[in-house]
């Protein structure tokens, strides 16, 4: 096979102006994502096995044996999680999947305790972890710095991967992953993600999760996406032509109830209250994009209810307990998929599968 041309065969001036699709081919190869950036980088094959490799890594972690077998598999190398935006879920999971692969860890999470705050430029402390660590998994604020950063260290004597854990109001690759992986457990039973019908919901403008999310849809088989929002949040020119081109199907509403019946998966967001600037759109409301108890009764019996969290009103606790609602199975979700793309990226995968294939009994 023709080795891969990846971003050091590419100036940073030519790689910033690609178009997402394009920028996908220079950072993975074949078999593997050197950097994880774009969701665009994922085929249906690579989704396929990101979730059959979590799904066999949650087995084996069932064990001592097995978490020890995990923890052996990176307990020499050591990663940076970068954070200088608001972060829990995304933080802990990656922390957790760190320490699943025995991985030791260091964080910065605010940029004014780094040596940013004495004047130091954010790419000079990122060169600056690549001294001391081997993969850098990072948040930010600034749009397309993840990207000059992968492409900046891999032209750099210290070219190790970065993981982008949300960009702007761009990305959000992993979140994706790990909902794409939400969705095929849910609908293991019911023929899989193909044929069915997505209601995105709430400030689809600005939320990059929903960006990354609906990227990865154009690979199954006549899903058809919805979009729901009031018109000033609806989702972005950008979104709508790279389903067009992909030949998938979508529609946008802006009336709420009557979607929920069309839905196999609804994907609930908050609005994205942090872009705006200081006095506008603070009184901002989606409450009529809310999902309350009595809406239970509208959502298709095999249907399930999504949201990236954090939430902010726009799912009521009470319908927490509906089976239905799997958003807490998909924050979990989202270690083991981390554990699989981290593993993946490191070339861990054949020997987690070999030892997962080994495993007495039922697996
Ligand atoms: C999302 C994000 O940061 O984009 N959070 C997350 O990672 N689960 C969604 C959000 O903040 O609304």
């Amino acid at each position: 096979m023709a080795k891969k041309k990846l971003l050091t065969a590419i100036t940073w001036e030519k790689f910033k102006a690609l178009p997402p699709g394009e920028k996908a081919g220079y950072l993975s190869t074949a078999e593997r994502e050197v950097h994880v950036l774009l969701a665009q980088q994922f085929s249906r094959k690579r989704l396929d096995a990101i979730g059959h490799l979590a799904t066999c890594i949650r087995r084996v972690a069932k064990t001592e044996e097995g978490m020890a077998f995990l923890q052996s598999q990176l307990s020499h190398k050591r990663a940076m999680l970068f954070f200088t935006q608001p972060s829990s879920r995304t933080f802990l999971s990656f922390c957790a999947a760190c320490q699943i692969l025995g991985m030791q860890i260091g964080e910065v999470r605010d940029a004014s305790v780094s040596s940013e705050f004495k004047g130091e430029t954010r790419e000079d402390s990122v060169r600056t972890f690549s001294s001391y660590f081997d993969l850098i998994v990072m948040r930010t604020e600034l749009a397309g710095f993840v990207e000059k950063m992968a492409w900046l260290l891999s032209n750099s004597d210290r070219p190790i991967p970065i993981i982008n854990a949300g960009s702007a109001k761009d990305q959000h690759p992993t979140q994706a992953l790990l909902d794409i992986y939400t969705l095929q457990r849910s609908f293991e039973e019911t023929g899989g993600i193909d044929g069915k019908t997505v209601v995105f919901v709430g400030d689809l403008a600005r939320g990059r999760t929903v960006r990354s999310l609906s990227s990865l849809l154009t690979h199954y088989r006549d899903v058809k996406q919805i979009f729901v929002a009031p018109s000033h949040l609806q989702i972005g020119g950008d979104v709508l032509a790279e389903l067009s081109a992909a030949g998938s199907r979508f529609e946008l509403r802006s009336d709420f109830e009557a979607s929920i019946p069309l839905a196999d998966a609804i994907y609930m967001t908050r609005i994205q209250r942090e872009w705006d600037a200081a006095a506008s759109g603070s009184e901002m409301s989606l409450a009529e994009y809310s999902f309350g108890v009595r809406h239970l009764d509208m959502l298709k019996k095999g249907a399930v209810l999504m949201h990236p969290f954090p939430r902010t009103g726009e799912i009521a606790p009470e319908v927490d307990h509906d089976p239905r609602a799997v958003y807490w199975r998909q924050m979990r979700n989202g270690m083991w998929v981390r554990v699989a793309v981290i593993a993946g990226m490191f070339g861990k995968d054949a020997s987690i599968l070999e030892y997962f294939n080994k495993l007495p009994g039922e697996r």
